[in-house]
Formats: C-alpha cells, structure tokens, sequence
C-alpha cells in the first residue's frame, strides 16, 4: 500500500525533495504496476554523496580460526567438497559470500598427498600460503612450489589445480577471488577439467625463473591480460621492502609498501585483483587515510593494530582483517624491536580501470581517529 512507499528527501539544493500527496502516490502506483518508478522517491538512496559500504571492518584471529580450518579435514574430502575451503563471511555481505566488497576470501586446507581436481572459472583468485610444507599449485601446466608467505595467481580462465607433496605436511592457505564482483556482473562460468587433473607441461617453477628477475624481461611471446609470473615468494618480497626502508622515508599512510606487479607492463597481477605487501618498521604508526576499494590484509610478520572507522583491531601473526570501502584506517607495529609486515588483496585494479580510484586523507587530530569506547 502507498503508506509503506520509500520517499528519500533532501532539504538540499540539486537534491530531490518531493513531498508526497494523493495524486502523487497514485501516480507511484500506476508506475509500479508498469515495472517503473518515480526517479526523485529514491535518487538521494542510490546516489548517496559518498560511498556508504553495507560492509563492516572484522578481524578473523588465525587462533581461533586454525583449529576450525583443520576439523574440516575430518569431516569432508577434498573430492566430495571439491575445494576443501572456510569462507569469511562478512555481517554485511547477505547472500553474496563477500568478505568485503566484491572480493570473497576464504582459508583452505589440504593434507599431505591430497590433490584437488582441476578446474577453471571466470573469477581471478591468489592464495597466500599460512603454513605448511610441500603445497604446488598448476596454472595451464605450469608446476609451482608453495612455502609460508608465497602469493601464486590462479588468473580467470586457466585450469588450475592444488595438492599437497605426499612428503609434505598440512597446509592452510588464504584464498582471493572476485566471485561477489564477477557475479554481480553475471558474467561468471566454472567448469572442471575433462581428465579432473591436468599434466605439468614445463619445468617445475619455470614462470619464477622465466619472469622474477627485477628489471630484465626475457624475450618471450605473452599475449594474456595478466602476469606470466605466477608465484611471487616471501624472501625476495622481504628482502626488497628490507632494502627500501634503507632509503625511503615511506609513506605516511602505509609505511614500506610494494605492489605485486605482473613484471612485463608493471600493472596489476590480473585485471581485477591486487596485492601488495607493507611493511611497517619498529614502532612505526601511520596516518589515517581512506579510498575507495576494498582490502583484505593478512599479518605476514608481527603483530599491531589498526584502527578502522573510529574501532580498534589488535593483529597478530596470519590474522585477517578487512578494511570496506571508503573507511578511514591506519596501522601501528605494536613492536619497538621488530618490523611487522602487512600483506593485501585489493580490488584497486578495478576502481582504477574504471576510473573510479578515490583517496583522502584524515585532517583532524594530527591525522589519527578517535578510538570508538
Ligand atoms: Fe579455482
Ligand atoms: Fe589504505
């Protein structure tokens, strides 16, 4: 009935601020019944003036998340689940299985001599390996070996497929895939390899050793939208941001921060997703800033605490937390000693293919938020 009728107003100029009368919900009724509406009722609600994210800052403790991760191994097999996966739910994704924004996000577990069937889909995905030994990931043939703090790409389109070493041990890792996005664009296909496991066709490792030398590019055909390098390891990664810190004062916002880049142009490692990780040096704490996109970190190294729209989240190692869209959040390393490292999956390749990047910084009180009770 027309009682219940939205009408989002504005006492605001170059807002709408129509008030409603009998004529006019007539006229919203005879709208409805045609499957259309009157743009001025609900403009000010879909149109906000800034990004207002229906998802809220959260923290996953890897504490209390392992012991739940490592129970699934009990209870199903990676050939009946498919992918044997935990997924972090966000309070504000509804039925979308969004960790924040468009991004899902979700913490895998294999045992050793497990394979998991081969598969391709329309989605990107990384994974960022949390523990474990002899865990390999194939892309299109292509055999990588996986340690703690690796980052390997799984880009959208290429078969792909997990497993553990028989000689290896468990191995938890977090997965990072656009799904809530891809699906929002309806645009997402999945479909499992005709053999279920697919043949390594190079050399184990090949891509690291082809493509990981900063600064020099083999001379090679690749004509795909992402990365030839599939697996970005721990020690060069930290090894660089180590020699960095010697000679950059940083960033207010971020402290040391590198971006994963696909070696050839320098972007992203695949269209929609990237990653970066931080570090942040003894004692260090940075400005508050905020912009659109969204960003799940994962502690690498150490252990702090960000704060997130005015709330207080204290990380340590292998935790997760997820900062929405256009929320003001800085970090600190809790530690005086030791640096601490922070690694992200983002979606600012997105927002900056589609021009809608977006970055401020927090003006008040020196740069820092007021701590929410
Ligand atoms: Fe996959
Ligand atoms: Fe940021």
């Amino acid at each position: 009935m027309t009682a219940a009728r939205e009408n989002h107003r504005e006492a605001v100029a170059g807002r709408s601020d129509v008030e409603d009368t009998a004529e006019l919900l007539a006229y919203y009724d005879d709208l409805e019944r045609l499957k259309a509406g009157a743009l001025w009722t609900i403009a000010n609600k879909i149109e906000p003036w800034e990004p207002v994210s229906r998802y809220s800052p959260v923290l996953w403790p890897y504490k209390e998340m392992r012991g739940h991760v490592l129970r699934a191994i009990d209870l199903v097999t990676p050939e009946k689940a498919g992918r044997r996966v935990i997924y972090l739910n966000n309070p504000g994704a509804g039925d979308r299985a969004a960790c924040v924004g468009g991004i899902y996000s979700g913490l895998q577990v294999m045992k050793a001599g497990e394979t998991a069937s081969a598969h391709a889909h329309s989605t990107s995905a990384m994974r960022f390996i949390m523990e474990g030994k002899g865990a390999y990931t194939i892309v299109d043939g292509h055999k990588m070996t996986l340690g703690a703090n690796d980052l390997v790409l799984t880009p959208n389109g290429t078969w792909h497929e997990h497993g553990i070493d028989p000689n290896g041990t468990t191995c938890i890792w977090q997965d990072c895939l656009d799904i809530p996005l891809v699906n929002s664009l309806e645009a997402n296909f999945y479909a499992v390899h005709p053999d279920l496991h697919q043949k390594v066709g190079y050399p184990v490792d090949d891509t690291k050793y082809t493509f990981g030398a900063p600064g020099l590019q083999p001379q090679v055909a690749w004509d795909k939208r992402y990365s030839p390098l599939y697996k970005y390891e721990w020690g060069p990664t930290y090894e660089a941001l180590v020699k960095y810190s010697k000679v950059t004062a940083g960033s207010p916002y971020d402290g040391i921060l590198m971006n994963y880049v696909n070696p050839l142009n320098n972007g992203p490692v695949m269209l929609t997703l990237g990653a970066s990780m931080q570090l942040l040096r003894p004692g260090e704490k940075t400005k508050a800033h905020r912009h659109t996109g969204n960003v799940i970190y994962q502690v690498a190294k150490g252990s702090g605490t960000s704060i997130i729209n005015g709330k207080r989240f204290d990380w340590q190692e292998k935790d997760i937390f997820c900062v929405p869209a256009w929320m003001f959040h800085e970090h600190a390393n809790g530690s005086a000693s030791d640096d601490a490292c922070l690694f992200a999956f983002n979606d600012f390749p997105v927002m900056n293919a589609l021009g809608l990047y977006r970055e401020e910084a927090y003006g008040d009180n020196g740069g820092h938020q007021k701590i929410e009770a």
